[in-house]
C-alpha cells in the first residue's frame, strides 16, 4: 500500500513539474510560429514606396510592379531590387542591361495593379522608350535610368544591382505600400 501511495504520489509531482514548465499566462506578444503567411504578415509591416519597373526582352516591352527596391550607394549611385525566380517575366528582367525604375505617384495605383497583374499593361499608361529601347512611363514621380552593375543570387529571388546612369523627379506625393495595401503618405507635421 505504501509502495503504492509513493508511486501514486512519484506521478503527481510529475504532473505538476510538467504544469510548472508551461510558459506563464503573459501580456507580452508570443512568439509567432515561422510560417509563409505570418512571416509576410511580418514584412508587411515595413511600408515602402511603390515602383514599375520596365525593359525590353525578347518579346517586346515588359513591366512589373516592385516594391523591393532600394538605395545601396550614394558614390558610385548603385540601387538594388530583387526579382522573384517564379515570375514568368524572370528572363527579361535578369538578362536586362538597361531597365528604368519608375517610382509612383500617389494616383497611379491603378497602374501598379494592372503591371502586378500583366507584364504587357502599357496601355493603361502613356510612355515611349528611350534611346535604349526602355520603356518610359509617364506621370511617375522619380524615375532611375539604370544599366546592369551586378546579379546575386538569393534563395527565391534575384537581387539585381543598377548603376543609375540617370534620373529625373518631380514635386508630388508618393504611392506608399503597406500591411499588403495601398495608401498615401501622411507628414507627421
Ligand atoms: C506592391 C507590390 C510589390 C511587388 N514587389 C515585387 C518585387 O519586389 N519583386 C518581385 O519579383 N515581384 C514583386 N511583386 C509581384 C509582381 O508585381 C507581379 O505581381 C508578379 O511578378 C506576378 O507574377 P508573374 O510575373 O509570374 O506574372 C510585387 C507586387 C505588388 C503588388
Amino acid at each position: 500500500m505504501e509502495g503504492c501511495t509513493f508511486s501514486i504520489s512519484t506521478m503527481d509531482e510529475r504532473v505538476d513539474d510538467a504544469m510548472r514548465s508551461e510558459p506563464p499566462v503573459s501580456v507580452t506578444p508570443r512568439v509567432t510560429p515561422f510560417n509563409q503567411r505570418a512571416y509576410r504578415d511580418a514584412l508587411g509591416n515595413f511600408g515602402t514606396g511603390v515602383t514599375i519597373i520596365t525593359a525590353t526582352g525578347s518579346e517586346g516591352p515588359v513591366g512589373m510592379t516592385v516594391n523591393s527596391f532600394a538605395s545601396v550607394s550614394l558614390d558610385p549611385a548603385l540601387v538594388l531590387w530583387s526579382l522573384a525566380k517564379s515570375s514568368g517575366r524572370f528572363a527579361p528582367f535578369a538578362e536586362a542591361q538597361n531597365y528604368a525604375i519608375h517610382v509612383l505617384c500617389a494616383d497611379q495605383q491603378d497602374l501598379a495593379s494592372a503591371f502586378a497583374r500583366n507584364g504587357n499593361a502599357f496601355h493603361a499608361c502613356d510612355w515611349v522608350l528611350n534611346g535604349h529601347g526602355v520603356p518610359q512611363i509617364e506621370g511617375a514621380i522619380a524615375r532611375f535610368d539604370c544599366t546592369r552593375n551586378a546579379v546575386h543570387d538569393a534563395g527565391d529571388h534575384l537581387i539585381i544591382v543598377g548603376q543609375v546612369e540617370n534620373f529625373v523627379h518631380r514635386q508630388s506625393e508618393p504611392l506608399i505600400f503597406a500591411k499588403g495595401s495601398f495608401g498615401g503618405f501622411r507628414r507627421n507635421d
